[in-house]
Protein backbone atom coordinates (compact mmCIF):
# COMPACT_ATOMS: atom_id res chain seq x y z
CA UNK A 1 0.00 0.00 0.00
CA UNK A 2 1.72 3.64 -0.39
CA UNK A 3 2.18 4.40 2.68
CA UNK A 4 -0.31 6.28 5.20
CA UNK A 5 0.34 7.01 8.89
CA UNK A 6 -3.23 6.28 11.13
CA UNK A 7 -3.89 9.99 11.23
CA UNK A 8 -3.77 10.40 7.54
CA UNK A 9 -6.05 7.17 7.38
CA UNK A 10 -8.10 8.65 10.07
CA UNK A 11 -8.32 11.76 8.47
CA UNK A 12 -9.15 10.32 4.68
CA UNK A 13 -12.31 8.33 5.58
CA UNK A 14 -13.42 10.60 8.92
CA UNK A 15 -12.89 8.26 11.71
CA UNK A 16 -11.66 8.55 14.96
CA UNK A 17 -8.35 6.99 16.76
CA UNK A 18 -9.01 4.47 19.51
CA UNK A 19 -6.12 2.69 21.67
CA UNK A 20 -3.59 4.19 19.05
CA UNK A 21 -0.96 5.95 21.09
CA UNK A 22 1.46 6.58 18.02
CA UNK A 23 -1.07 8.16 15.56
CA UNK A 24 2.32 8.30 13.18
CA UNK A 25 2.68 4.77 12.68
CA UNK A 26 2.31 3.93 9.32
CA UNK A 27 0.89 1.32 7.15
CA UNK A 28 2.66 0.34 4.20
CA UNK A 29 1.45 -3.45 3.14
CA UNK A 30 -1.99 -4.46 1.71
CA UNK A 31 -5.28 -3.99 3.61
CA UNK A 32 -6.76 -7.27 4.68
CA UNK A 33 -10.06 -8.49 5.70
CA UNK A 34 -8.93 -12.00 6.63
CA UNK A 35 -7.23 -11.80 9.68
CA UNK A 36 -5.19 -14.57 8.68
CA UNK A 37 -3.60 -12.30 5.89
CA UNK A 38 -2.69 -9.94 8.76
CA UNK A 39 1.40 -9.40 8.02
CA UNK A 40 3.54 -6.29 9.72
CA UNK A 41 2.33 -2.96 8.20
CA UNK A 42 -0.69 -3.99 7.23
CA UNK A 43 -4.56 -2.86 7.70
CA UNK A 44 -6.83 -5.45 8.87
CA UNK A 45 -10.20 -4.43 7.86
CA UNK A 46 -13.42 -5.10 10.23
CA UNK A 47 -16.22 -6.80 7.71
CA UNK A 48 -18.79 -8.51 8.66
CA UNK A 49 -18.44 -12.09 7.02
CA UNK A 50 -21.00 -15.24 6.31
CA UNK A 51 -20.65 -16.74 9.12
CA UNK A 52 -18.88 -14.79 11.21
CA UNK A 53 -17.80 -10.78 12.54
CA UNK A 54 -14.26 -9.21 11.40
CA UNK A 55 -14.39 -7.52 14.58
CA UNK A 56 -13.65 -10.77 16.61
CA UNK A 57 -10.45 -11.40 14.89
CA UNK A 58 -9.11 -7.67 15.72
CA UNK A 59 -6.73 -8.60 18.50
CA UNK A 60 -5.11 -11.84 16.49
CA UNK A 61 -4.68 -9.74 13.20
CA UNK A 62 -2.89 -7.04 14.96
CA UNK A 63 -0.59 -9.84 16.95
CA UNK A 64 0.36 -11.02 13.38
CA UNK A 65 1.45 -7.25 12.54
CA UNK A 66 -1.35 -5.31 11.65
CA UNK A 67 -0.64 -1.67 12.27
CA UNK A 68 -4.44 -1.33 13.31
CA UNK A 69 -7.95 -2.11 12.58
CA UNK A 70 -10.69 -0.23 10.76
CA UNK A 71 -13.58 -0.78 12.66
CA UNK A 72 -17.04 0.21 13.57
CA UNK A 73 -16.19 0.41 17.13
CA UNK A 74 -13.19 0.64 19.62
CA UNK A 75 -11.77 -2.63 19.64
CA UNK A 76 -9.24 -3.21 22.48
CA UNK A 77 -6.21 -2.70 19.78
CA UNK A 78 -5.27 0.25 17.84
CA UNK A 79 -8.43 1.21 15.70
CA UNK A 80 -9.44 4.14 13.11
CA UNK A 81 -13.39 4.07 14.43
CA UNK A 82 -16.15 4.83 11.77
CA UNK A 83 -19.41 4.37 11.41
CA UNK A 84 -19.88 2.08 8.86
CA UNK A 85 -16.14 0.16 7.65
CA UNK A 86 -17.25 -0.80 3.80
CA UNK A 87 -18.28 3.00 3.45
CA UNK A 88 -14.83 3.57 4.93
CA UNK A 89 -12.85 1.49 2.94
CA UNK A 90 -14.21 2.85 -0.57
CA UNK A 91 -13.29 6.52 0.79
CA UNK A 92 -9.67 4.98 1.39
CA UNK A 93 -9.30 3.41 -1.56
CA UNK A 94 -10.15 6.38 -3.56
CA UNK A 95 -8.08 8.01 -2.02
CA UNK A 96 -5.20 5.84 -2.40
CA UNK A 97 -6.37 5.82 -6.15
CA UNK A 98 -6.36 9.79 -6.47
CA UNK A 99 -2.82 10.12 -5.06
CA UNK A 100 -1.67 7.24 -7.36
CA UNK A 101 -3.12 8.69 -10.53
CA UNK A 102 -3.70 12.62 -9.49
CA UNK A 103 -1.75 15.75 -10.88
CA UNK A 104 1.98 15.19 -9.86
CA UNK A 105 1.56 11.41 -9.33
CA UNK A 106 3.73 8.70 -11.02
CA UNK A 107 1.02 8.34 -13.48
CA UNK A 108 -0.45 5.04 -12.87
CA UNK A 109 -2.25 4.08 -16.06
CA UNK A 110 -6.00 2.20 -14.54
CA UNK A 111 -6.96 -0.42 -16.78
CA UNK A 112 -10.73 -1.79 -15.90
CA UNK A 113 -12.46 -4.81 -17.56
CA UNK A 114 -16.07 -6.40 -17.57
CA UNK A 115 -17.61 -8.60 -19.26
CA UNK A 116 -20.24 -11.60 -18.74
CA UNK A 117 -17.95 -14.12 -19.32
CA UNK A 118 -13.92 -14.51 -19.39
CA UNK A 119 -13.05 -11.57 -17.20
CA UNK A 120 -10.85 -13.41 -14.56
CA UNK A 121 -9.24 -15.32 -17.74
CA UNK A 122 -8.37 -12.14 -19.39
CA UNK A 123 -7.25 -10.28 -16.36
CA UNK A 124 -5.00 -12.93 -15.40
CA UNK A 125 -3.43 -12.85 -19.22
CA UNK A 126 -3.17 -8.96 -19.53
CA UNK A 127 -1.48 -8.96 -15.72
CA UNK A 128 1.18 -11.23 -17.20
CA UNK A 129 1.11 -9.16 -20.36
CA UNK A 130 1.52 -5.56 -18.67
CA UNK A 131 3.78 -7.28 -15.62
CA UNK A 132 6.76 -8.41 -18.13
CA UNK A 133 6.12 -4.40 -19.47
CA UNK A 134 6.27 -2.93 -15.82
CA UNK A 135 5.39 -2.85 -12.90
CA UNK A 136 1.50 -4.21 -12.11
CA UNK A 137 -1.01 -4.69 -9.29
CA UNK A 138 -4.04 -6.84 -10.74
CA UNK A 139 -7.28 -8.22 -8.79
CA UNK A 140 -6.65 -11.36 -7.00
CA UNK A 141 -8.69 -14.16 -8.04
CA UNK A 142 -12.31 -12.82 -8.99
CA UNK A 143 -12.47 -9.95 -6.43
CA UNK A 144 -14.43 -7.41 -8.31
CA UNK A 145 -16.97 -6.09 -6.21
CA UNK A 146 -17.46 -3.47 -4.02
CA UNK A 147 -14.74 -5.12 -1.29
CA UNK A 148 -12.63 -6.53 -3.66
CA UNK A 149 -11.86 -3.55 -5.95
CA UNK A 150 -10.62 -1.00 -2.70
CA UNK A 151 -8.79 -4.29 -1.40
CA UNK A 152 -6.78 -4.22 -4.83
CA UNK A 153 -6.37 -0.22 -5.31
CA UNK A 154 -4.61 -0.77 -1.80
CA UNK A 155 -2.92 -3.52 -2.77
CA UNK A 156 -0.82 -0.94 -5.17
CA UNK A 157 2.38 0.78 -4.04
CA UNK A 158 4.12 4.29 -5.30
CA UNK A 159 5.77 2.25 -8.37
CA UNK A 160 3.18 0.80 -9.59
CA UNK A 161 2.59 1.32 -13.26
CA UNK A 162 -0.37 -0.74 -14.43
CA UNK A 163 -3.71 -1.07 -11.74
CA UNK A 164 -5.53 -4.03 -13.55
CA UNK A 165 -8.90 -3.76 -11.83
CA UNK A 166 -11.86 -6.89 -13.03
CA UNK A 167 -15.49 -5.17 -12.66
CA UNK A 168 -18.10 -7.66 -12.04
CA UNK A 169 -21.79 -5.77 -12.50
CA UNK A 170 -25.16 -7.49 -10.99
CA UNK A 171 -27.12 -5.10 -11.42
CA UNK A 172 -27.24 -1.48 -12.98
CA UNK A 173 -25.22 0.98 -11.37
CA UNK A 174 -22.52 -1.47 -9.83
CA UNK A 175 -19.88 -0.56 -12.29
CA UNK A 176 -20.51 2.98 -12.42
CA UNK A 177 -20.13 2.70 -8.26
CA UNK A 178 -16.74 0.79 -8.81
CA UNK A 179 -15.28 3.59 -11.76
CA UNK A 180 -16.65 6.23 -9.04
CA UNK A 181 -13.85 4.54 -7.05
CA UNK A 182 -10.95 4.53 -9.09
CA UNK A 183 -11.61 6.14 -12.61
CA UNK A 184 -10.22 4.26 -15.21
CA UNK A 185 -8.86 5.68 -18.60
CA UNK A 186 -8.65 1.95 -20.32
CA UNK A 187 -11.30 0.21 -20.30
CA UNK A 188 -12.41 -3.65 -21.94
CA UNK A 189 -15.62 -5.47 -22.47
CA UNK A 190 -14.95 -9.05 -23.27
CA UNK A 191 -18.62 -9.85 -24.03
CA UNK A 192 -22.37 -9.56 -22.56
CA UNK A 193 -23.83 -12.92 -22.41
CA UNK A 194 -26.47 -14.63 -20.17
CA UNK A 195 -24.40 -14.70 -16.74
CA UNK A 196 -26.95 -12.88 -13.92
CA UNK A 197 -29.27 -12.95 -16.40
CA UNK A 198 -32.13 -13.26 -13.90
CA UNK A 199 -30.84 -10.30 -12.14
CA UNK A 200 -31.78 -8.26 -15.32
CA UNK A 201 -35.33 -9.51 -15.91
CA UNK A 202 -33.84 -11.95 -18.24
CA UNK A 203 -32.93 -9.21 -20.77
CA UNK A 204 -29.30 -9.09 -22.78
CA UNK A 205 -30.03 -5.65 -23.65
CA UNK A 206 -29.91 -4.28 -19.37
CA UNK A 207 -27.05 -6.41 -19.42
CA UNK A 208 -24.89 -4.56 -22.29
CA UNK A 209 -26.52 -1.47 -20.48
CA UNK A 210 -24.76 -2.46 -16.90
CA UNK A 211 -21.06 -3.22 -18.74
CA UNK A 212 -21.40 0.27 -20.90
CA UNK A 213 -21.21 2.19 -17.29
CA UNK A 214 -17.39 0.77 -18.25
CA UNK A 215 -16.81 2.73 -21.24
CA UNK A 216 -19.11 5.79 -20.13
CA UNK A 217 -16.59 6.10 -17.43
CA UNK A 218 -13.73 6.66 -19.76
CA UNK A 219 -11.99 9.94 -20.46
CA UNK A 220 -11.83 11.09 -23.33
CA UNK A 221 -7.81 10.80 -23.50
CA UNK A 222 -8.81 7.63 -22.78
CA UNK A 223 -9.02 3.98 -24.56
CA UNK A 224 -12.35 1.85 -24.82
CA UNK A 225 -11.40 -1.54 -26.09
CA UNK A 226 -14.49 -4.06 -27.42
CA UNK A 227 -14.65 -7.23 -28.77
CA UNK A 228 -16.16 -6.79 -32.67
CA UNK A 229 -17.69 -10.29 -32.66
CA UNK A 230 -19.98 -9.20 -30.11
CA UNK A 231 -22.91 -6.73 -31.02
CA UNK A 232 -24.01 -6.11 -27.70
CA UNK A 233 -20.19 -4.92 -27.05
CA UNK A 234 -19.63 -2.94 -30.18
CA UNK A 235 -22.92 -0.81 -29.17
CA UNK A 236 -20.95 0.74 -26.64
CA UNK A 237 -19.17 2.41 -28.39
CA UNK A 238 -21.83 5.20 -29.13
CA UNK A 239 -21.43 5.84 -24.80
CA UNK A 240 -18.13 6.81 -24.34
CA UNK A 241 -15.95 9.87 -25.86
CA UNK A 242 -13.11 7.65 -25.58
CA UNK A 243 -10.97 6.62 -29.01
CA UNK A 244 -11.92 2.52 -29.75
CA UNK A 245 -10.03 -0.23 -30.12
CA UNK A 246 -11.77 -3.53 -31.81
CA UNK A 247 -10.81 -6.96 -31.21
CA UNK A 248 -12.36 -9.97 -32.70
CA UNK A 249 -12.02 -13.26 -35.16
CA UNK A 250 -14.72 -12.20 -37.62
CA UNK A 251 -13.66 -8.55 -37.48
CA UNK A 252 -11.75 -5.86 -35.46
CA UNK A 253 -8.51 -4.38 -35.55
CA UNK A 254 -7.03 -6.60 -33.51
CA UNK A 255 -7.35 -9.93 -34.79
CA UNK A 256 -7.04 -13.40 -34.03
CA UNK A 257 -6.79 -15.74 -37.90
CA UNK A 258 -6.03 -19.46 -38.52
CA UNK A 259 -7.65 -20.22 -35.29
CA UNK A 260 -6.11 -24.40 -34.33
CA UNK A 261 -6.48 -26.33 -31.11
CA UNK A 262 -3.68 -28.95 -30.76
CA UNK A 263 -4.81 -32.36 -29.13
CA UNK A 264 -5.14 -31.78 -25.83
CA UNK A 265 -7.28 -28.95 -26.67
CA UNK A 266 -5.01 -25.78 -26.44
CA UNK A 267 -5.73 -22.89 -29.15
CA UNK A 268 -3.07 -21.18 -31.30
CA UNK A 269 -3.65 -18.50 -33.58
CA UNK A 270 -2.05 -16.12 -35.89
CA UNK A 271 -2.53 -12.31 -34.45
CA UNK A 272 -2.45 -9.54 -36.24
CA UNK A 273 -2.77 -5.79 -35.73
CA UNK A 274 -2.14 -3.08 -38.41
CA UNK A 275 -0.26 -5.33 -41.08
CA UNK A 276 2.12 -6.88 -38.36
CA UNK A 277 1.77 -10.64 -37.58
CA UNK A 278 2.74 -13.24 -35.11
CA UNK A 279 2.07 -16.84 -34.13
CA UNK A 280 0.73 -16.76 -31.01
CA UNK A 281 0.48 -20.56 -29.02
CA UNK A 282 -1.58 -20.55 -26.04
CA UNK A 283 -0.95 -22.87 -22.93
CA UNK A 284 -3.99 -22.68 -21.71
CA UNK A 285 -7.28 -25.22 -22.67
CA UNK A 286 -10.37 -24.22 -24.68
CA UNK A 287 -10.81 -22.50 -27.93
CA UNK A 288 -12.37 -19.36 -25.30
CA UNK A 289 -8.92 -18.15 -24.53
CA UNK A 290 -8.46 -16.99 -28.57
CA UNK A 291 -10.91 -14.28 -27.37
CA UNK A 292 -9.56 -13.41 -24.24
CA UNK A 293 -5.80 -13.53 -25.29
CA UNK A 294 -6.85 -11.29 -28.51
CA UNK A 295 -8.48 -9.01 -25.56
CA UNK A 296 -5.53 -8.87 -23.46
CA UNK A 297 -3.56 -8.44 -26.63
CA UNK A 298 -5.64 -5.75 -27.43
CA UNK A 299 -5.32 -3.45 -24.31
CA UNK A 300 -1.53 -3.84 -24.20
CA UNK A 301 -1.08 -2.73 -27.70
CA UNK A 302 -3.15 -0.05 -27.31
CA UNK A 303 -1.18 0.96 -24.34
CA UNK A 304 2.04 1.09 -26.91
CA UNK A 305 3.46 -2.64 -26.44
CA UNK A 306 4.67 -4.35 -29.62
CA UNK A 307 2.89 -7.11 -31.31
CA UNK A 308 6.22 -9.69 -31.38
CA UNK A 309 6.26 -8.84 -27.65
CA UNK A 310 2.89 -9.90 -26.75
CA UNK A 311 2.86 -12.64 -29.24
CA UNK A 312 5.50 -14.21 -27.00
CA UNK A 313 4.34 -13.23 -23.67
CA UNK A 314 0.76 -14.46 -24.85
CA UNK A 315 3.14 -18.03 -25.25
CA UNK A 316 4.62 -18.00 -22.48
CA UNK A 317 1.35 -17.16 -19.91
CA UNK A 318 -0.58 -19.68 -17.81
CA UNK A 319 -3.69 -20.18 -15.92
CA UNK A 320 -3.40 -18.28 -12.97
CA UNK A 321 -6.66 -18.68 -10.78
CA UNK A 322 -7.62 -22.06 -10.19
CA UNK A 323 -11.20 -23.61 -10.81
CA UNK A 324 -10.81 -22.26 -14.86
CA UNK A 325 -10.11 -25.22 -16.77
CA UNK A 326 -7.52 -26.12 -14.81
CA UNK A 327 -6.55 -29.77 -16.55
CA UNK A 328 -5.04 -32.31 -14.04
CA UNK A 329 -3.38 -35.76 -15.67
CA UNK A 330 -3.87 -38.57 -12.63
CA UNK A 331 -1.56 -40.59 -12.39
CA UNK A 332 -4.85 -43.24 -13.69
CA UNK A 333 -4.37 -41.84 -16.69
CA UNK A 334 -7.43 -40.04 -15.70
CA UNK A 335 -8.13 -36.44 -16.67
CA UNK A 336 -9.60 -34.08 -14.48
CA UNK A 337 -10.82 -30.75 -15.95
CA UNK A 338 -12.04 -28.41 -13.45
CA UNK A 339 -13.92 -25.93 -13.94
CA UNK A 340 -15.88 -25.93 -11.23
CA UNK A 341 -15.11 -21.70 -10.13
CA UNK A 342 -18.73 -20.90 -11.81
CA UNK A 343 -21.36 -21.95 -14.56
CA UNK A 344 -23.55 -20.26 -16.54
CA UNK A 345 -25.54 -21.42 -19.98
CA UNK A 346 -22.51 -19.93 -21.80
CA UNK A 347 -19.96 -20.96 -20.23
CA UNK A 348 -21.05 -24.27 -19.71
CA UNK A 349 -20.89 -24.61 -23.15
CA UNK A 350 -17.81 -23.58 -23.86
CA UNK A 351 -16.34 -25.88 -21.42
CA UNK A 352 -18.24 -28.35 -23.12
CA UNK A 353 -16.61 -27.90 -26.68
CA UNK A 354 -13.57 -27.22 -24.86
CA UNK A 355 -13.80 -31.32 -23.50
CA UNK A 356 -14.84 -32.61 -26.56
CA UNK A 357 -12.04 -31.06 -28.50
CA UNK A 358 -9.53 -32.32 -25.90
CA UNK A 359 -11.26 -35.97 -25.98
CA UNK A 360 -10.61 -36.02 -29.79
CA UNK A 361 -13.58 -38.46 -30.21
CA UNK A 362 -10.73 -40.72 -29.08
CA UNK A 363 -11.74 -40.58 -25.16
CA UNK A 364 -14.80 -40.91 -22.82
CA UNK A 365 -16.10 -37.83 -21.32
CA UNK A 366 -17.84 -37.74 -18.09
CA UNK A 367 -19.36 -34.64 -17.13
CA UNK A 368 -20.15 -33.72 -13.74
CA UNK A 369 -22.45 -30.89 -13.63
CA UNK A 370 -24.19 -29.04 -10.96
CA UNK A 371 -26.74 -26.52 -11.58
CA UNK A 372 -26.44 -22.67 -13.20
CA UNK A 373 -27.86 -19.92 -10.68
CA UNK A 374 -28.97 -16.81 -11.33
CA UNK A 375 -31.20 -17.14 -14.22
CA UNK A 376 -34.53 -16.33 -13.03
CA UNK A 377 -37.39 -17.17 -15.47
CA UNK A 378 -35.13 -18.94 -17.90
CA UNK A 379 -34.03 -20.82 -15.57
CA UNK A 380 -35.80 -24.47 -16.51
CA UNK A 381 -35.50 -23.78 -19.80
CA UNK A 382 -31.70 -23.04 -20.02
CA UNK A 383 -31.17 -26.34 -17.64
CA UNK A 384 -33.34 -28.10 -20.36
CA UNK A 385 -31.19 -26.71 -23.01
CA UNK A 386 -28.13 -27.88 -21.06
CA UNK A 387 -29.13 -31.35 -21.46
CA UNK A 388 -29.63 -31.22 -25.06
CA UNK A 389 -26.50 -29.09 -25.43
CA UNK A 390 -24.44 -32.44 -23.51
CA UNK A 391 -26.14 -35.21 -25.98
CA UNK A 392 -25.12 -32.73 -28.82
CA UNK A 393 -21.45 -32.20 -27.51
CA UNK A 394 -20.30 -36.32 -27.52
CA UNK A 395 -20.16 -36.54 -23.65
CA UNK A 396 -21.00 -40.14 -22.62
CA UNK A 397 -21.88 -40.33 -19.63
CA UNK A 398 -23.68 -37.67 -17.59
CA UNK A 399 -23.77 -37.14 -13.70
CA UNK A 400 -26.05 -34.30 -12.98
CA UNK A 401 -25.57 -32.55 -9.41
CA UNK A 402 -29.05 -31.17 -7.69
CA UNK A 403 -32.75 -31.00 -7.46
CA UNK A 404 -35.47 -29.80 -10.25
CA UNK A 405 -33.00 -27.64 -12.46
CA UNK A 406 -30.84 -30.70 -12.45
CA UNK A 407 -33.06 -32.96 -13.48
CA UNK A 408 -34.05 -30.91 -16.41
CA UNK A 409 -30.82 -31.84 -17.53
CA UNK A 410 -30.38 -35.20 -16.86
CA UNK A 411 -34.24 -35.85 -18.93
CA UNK A 412 -33.04 -34.14 -21.74
CA UNK A 413 -29.14 -35.74 -21.34
CA UNK A 414 -30.91 -39.43 -21.23
CA UNK A 415 -33.45 -38.30 -24.03
CA UNK A 416 -30.72 -37.88 -26.17
CA UNK A 417 -28.57 -41.40 -25.80
CA UNK A 418 -26.61 -39.84 -23.04
CA UNK A 419 -25.94 -42.68 -19.65
CA UNK A 420 -26.94 -40.18 -17.06
CA UNK A 421 -27.87 -40.26 -13.38
CA UNK A 422 -29.21 -37.76 -11.08
CA UNK A 423 -27.80 -37.85 -7.95
CA UNK A 424 -28.79 -34.74 -5.23
CA UNK A 425 -25.02 -33.74 -4.11
CA UNK A 426 -21.56 -33.53 -4.39
CA UNK A 427 -20.69 -36.47 -2.08
CA UNK A 428 -23.39 -38.59 -4.00
CA UNK A 429 -22.32 -37.72 -7.45
CA UNK A 430 -18.11 -38.30 -5.82
CA UNK A 431 -18.74 -41.67 -4.93
CA UNK A 432 -20.53 -42.88 -8.17
CA UNK A 433 -17.62 -41.25 -9.85
CA UNK A 434 -15.06 -43.29 -7.99
CA UNK A 435 -16.97 -46.21 -8.50
CA UNK A 436 -16.78 -46.05 -12.29
CA UNK A 437 -13.79 -44.10 -13.56
CA UNK A 438 -11.56 -46.08 -15.94
CA UNK A 439 -8.13 -45.32 -17.21
CA UNK A 440 -8.36 -42.87 -20.75
CA UNK A 441 -11.98 -40.83 -18.92
CA UNK A 442 -11.89 -37.30 -18.96
CA UNK A 443 -14.30 -35.49 -16.53
CA UNK A 444 -15.47 -32.46 -16.54
CA UNK A 445 -16.40 -31.09 -13.21
CA UNK A 446 -18.86 -27.23 -13.83
CA UNK A 447 -21.76 -26.24 -11.84
CA UNK A 448 -22.36 -22.28 -10.04
CA UNK A 449 -19.95 -21.77 -7.29
CA UNK A 450 -23.30 -22.87 -4.51
CA UNK A 451 -22.46 -26.23 -6.29
CA UNK A 452 -19.52 -26.81 -4.89
CA UNK A 453 -17.99 -28.90 -7.08
CA UNK A 454 -14.70 -27.42 -6.92
CA UNK A 455 -14.37 -29.97 -3.80
CA UNK A 456 -15.12 -32.93 -5.56
CA UNK A 457 -12.36 -31.45 -8.07
CA UNK A 458 -10.28 -31.18 -5.09
CA UNK A 459 -10.90 -34.76 -4.01
CA UNK A 460 -10.69 -36.49 -7.82
CA UNK A 461 -7.10 -34.96 -8.14
CA UNK A 462 -5.70 -35.02 -4.79
CA UNK A 463 -2.57 -37.92 -4.36
CA UNK A 464 -4.41 -40.86 -3.42
CA UNK A 465 -2.99 -43.50 -1.37
CA UNK A 466 -2.92 -46.76 -2.11
CA UNK A 467 -3.75 -49.13 0.73
CA UNK A 468 -2.18 -52.25 2.25
N1 LIG B 1 -14.34 -15.48 -23.69
C1 LIG B 1 -15.18 -16.36 -23.13
N2 LIG B 1 -16.38 -16.60 -23.69
C2 LIG B 1 -17.23 -17.48 -23.16
N3 LIG B 1 -16.97 -18.19 -22.05
C3 LIG B 1 -15.80 -18.00 -21.44
C4 LIG B 1 -14.84 -17.07 -21.94
N4 LIG B 1 -13.78 -17.08 -21.12
C5 LIG B 1 -14.06 -17.94 -20.15
N5 LIG B 1 -15.27 -18.53 -20.33
C6 LIG B 1 -15.93 -19.54 -19.50
O1 LIG B 1 -16.29 -18.92 -18.28
C7 LIG B 1 -15.64 -19.56 -17.18
C8 LIG B 1 -15.23 -18.51 -16.19
O2 LIG B 1 -14.18 -17.77 -16.74
P1 LIG B 1 -13.64 -16.49 -15.97
O3 LIG B 1 -13.43 -16.82 -14.55
O4 LIG B 1 -12.49 -15.97 -16.75
O5 LIG B 1 -14.88 -15.51 -16.12
P2 LIG B 1 -15.41 -14.35 -15.18
O6 LIG B 1 -16.09 -13.42 -16.10
O7 LIG B 1 -14.27 -13.79 -14.39
O8 LIG B 1 -16.42 -15.06 -14.20
P3 LIG B 1 -17.02 -14.48 -12.79
O9 LIG B 1 -18.18 -13.63 -13.19
O10 LIG B 1 -17.42 -15.74 -12.11
O11 LIG B 1 -15.93 -13.73 -12.09
C9 LIG B 1 -14.47 -20.31 -17.82
O12 LIG B 1 -14.03 -21.39 -17.09
C10 LIG B 1 -15.04 -20.71 -19.15
O13 LIG B 1 -15.83 -21.86 -19.02
MG1 LIG C 1 -14.06 -13.46 -12.41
Amino acid sequence: MVPMTLQQIADAVGGVLYDAPDPEATVDRPAVIDSRLAEPGSLFVALPGEHTDGHLFAGPAVAAGAIAVLAARPVGVPAVVVPDVLTALTELARTVAARLTGPGAAGVQVVALTGSAGKTSTKDLLAQLLGALDSTVATARSFNNEIGLPLTVLSAEAGTRYLVLEMGASRAGHIAHLTGIVPPRVGLVTNVGTAHLGEFGGSKEAIAAAKSELVAALPSDGLAVLNADDPYVMSMAARTTAPVLTFGRAAGEVRAEQIELDQAGRPSFTLTYRGARARVRLGMYGEHHVANATAAAAVALGLGAQLAQVAELLCAARQLTSGRMEVSERPDGVTVVNDAFNANPDSMAVALRAVAAMAGGRRRVVAVLGEMRELGAASMSEHAELGRRVAASGVARLIAVGGGEAALTHGEAVAGGVASTLVADREAALELLLGELRRGDLVLLKGSHTAGLEEAARRLTEPVTVGS
